[in-house]
């Protein structure tokens, strides 16, 4: 697994930022330089291929709307290229911390045919590098905004081999497998792509399921797709044909967000009401140092609860009729009526390195408050017991015709174009 997870120093898990900086006085290449070193470092680039295309390629030239070169150039950062009416970012140029991960998952190798799946012109770039010219990059992108500009970029940087294709990604490839690589950046919920990959080829997929996103990559092993390395990150939605809806509740003017894969309807008055209303509270005597990564708690929940969900309070909006574990994905459990999620108090501060420990609570609103915050303290004590020492569950993508094997411990998410099997060791 990757090295960033859930931060509990700020709460905020590995989502890429939106940045806000202002003034730039470094040279690009300078700012590329010193780019490189940290994502060796922290081991995001593993590779000299890989730190060869982010030493070579220049960002700022694929992301002009950066504030600053220092912002086009900062590892934890992602520039936002378009958002829609709502202000909602719909294309962007992610973050490197994270393109390091997916092009070092993908394990290119010179010669390779390559697909992107969401365009912009610099990661296309990095690949086109790596595969060299013997090689083949297609990027497909749904968005002429978006495919214009990458075209535009990619000539002007010296890229123009690279193939931009308009259209949807669902079908708007076919005709250029089989690939060597498939790396899709944007958040899927399903994989309509595995017919495109050749015998042992890798995918590096986002893929969403009961409202988590891990990035997974899969390898071909006949009709199956063999899941490693899955990470835990954010990616705008898909549009088009694969774009899915989850229920939404959009409490206190937008406040507080909840949100829930499948289920019965949510009654949003209902839950307005609850937030107001009173609370319960539970704490569950497990512990997790600061800094301690605790995402297959989220995964354990899907795994048994059908009412697994996720809870978020707007940063520009205080308020304070919430308190969740973390700024974005934080786990919950959601009914029409009532929900509960997870909290956290400080137990511990250690007086010489400053870092604390927190214990683990539950805090529920609505008319079941206490049997739903009951109901979540048993799943954190289950996966405190039985799997918070191991390093969680596998996952193994099929066709949606196959006949899959039924988990002993796990579940399986059953898509239109796939099912994605999870299974939770013995
Ligand atoms: C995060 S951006 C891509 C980032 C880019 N690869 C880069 O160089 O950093 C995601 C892109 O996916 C595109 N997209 C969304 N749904 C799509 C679909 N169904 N088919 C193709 N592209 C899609 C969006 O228009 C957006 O430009």
């Amino acid at each position: 697994m990757f090295a960033l997870q859930p931060n509990l120093s700020d709460g905020e898990a590995n989502v890429e930022r939106v940045t806000t900086d202002t003034v730039s006085s470094e040279s690009p290449d300078r700012l590329r330089a010193d780019m490189v070193a940290q994502l060796k470092d922290r081991g995001s680039i593993r590779s000299p291929e890989v730190a060869n295309a982010f030493a070579k390629v220049p960002r700022e030239r694929f992301a002009p709307e950066a504030p600053s070169l220092e912002a086009a150039y900062s590892v934890f950062d992602v520039v936002v290229t378009k958002r829609n009416a709502d202000g909602k970012a719909t294309s962007s140029v992610s973050a490197p911390w994270l393109q390091a991960e997916m092009l070092e998952a993908a394990r290119l190798t010179r010669g390779d045919r390559t697909l992107e799946v969401g365009s912009g012109g610099y990661n296309a770039a990095l690949i086109s590098e790596i595969v060299g010219p013997e090689g083949l990059v297609v990027s497909v992108d749904i968005d002429p905004f978006v495919t214009e500009r990458a075209a535009r970029f990619l000539a002007e940087t010296g890229y123009p081999h690279v193939k931009v294709v308009l259209g949807d990604a669902e079908h708007a490839a076919d005709e250029h497998g089989p690939f060597n690589a498939i790396i899709v950046t944007v958040g899927v919920w399903d994989c309509p792509w595995g017919h495109l990959l050749a015998p042992g080829g890798r995918m590096v997929v986002p893929l969403r399921f009961a409202g988590l996103t891990r990035s997974i990559t899969f390898v071909r092993d006949g009709d199956r797709f063999v899941g490693l390395e899955p990470t835990v990150c954010g990616f705008v939605p898909a549009q088009g044909a694969g774009a899915h809806q989850e229920q939404v509740a959009a409490l206190d003017g937008g406040a507080v967000t909840l949100t829930i894969d499948t289920g019965p309807a949510l009654d949003i008055a209902a839950l307005d009401q609850a937030l107001t209303g009173d609370r319960s509270e539970v704490w569950t005597g497990v512990t997790v140092n600061g800094g301690e990564a605790f995402d297959t708690l989220g995964l354990w929940m899907t795994t048994v609860d059908d009412t697994f969900g996720l809870i978020w309070r707007d940063p520009d909006r205080a308020n304070d009729l919430v308190n969740p574990a973390l700024r974005w994905f934080c786990p919950a459990l959601v009914t029409p009526d009532t929900f509960a999620y997870l909290t956290l108090r400080e137990v511990h501060r250690d007086k010489e390195t400053g870092k604390g420990r927190y214990e683990f609570g539950i805090y529920g609103h609505g008319r079941r408050r206490a049997e739903l915050a009951q109901q979540f303290l048993a799943h954190v004590q289950t996966w405190d017991r039985d799997w918070r020492q191991c390093p969680g569950p596998d996952f193994t993508l099929y066709p949606a015709d196959a006949v899959v094997p039924a988990p002993a411990i796990g579940r399986v998410f059953r898509k239109r174009h796939s099912q994605l099997v999870m299974v939770w060791p013995d």
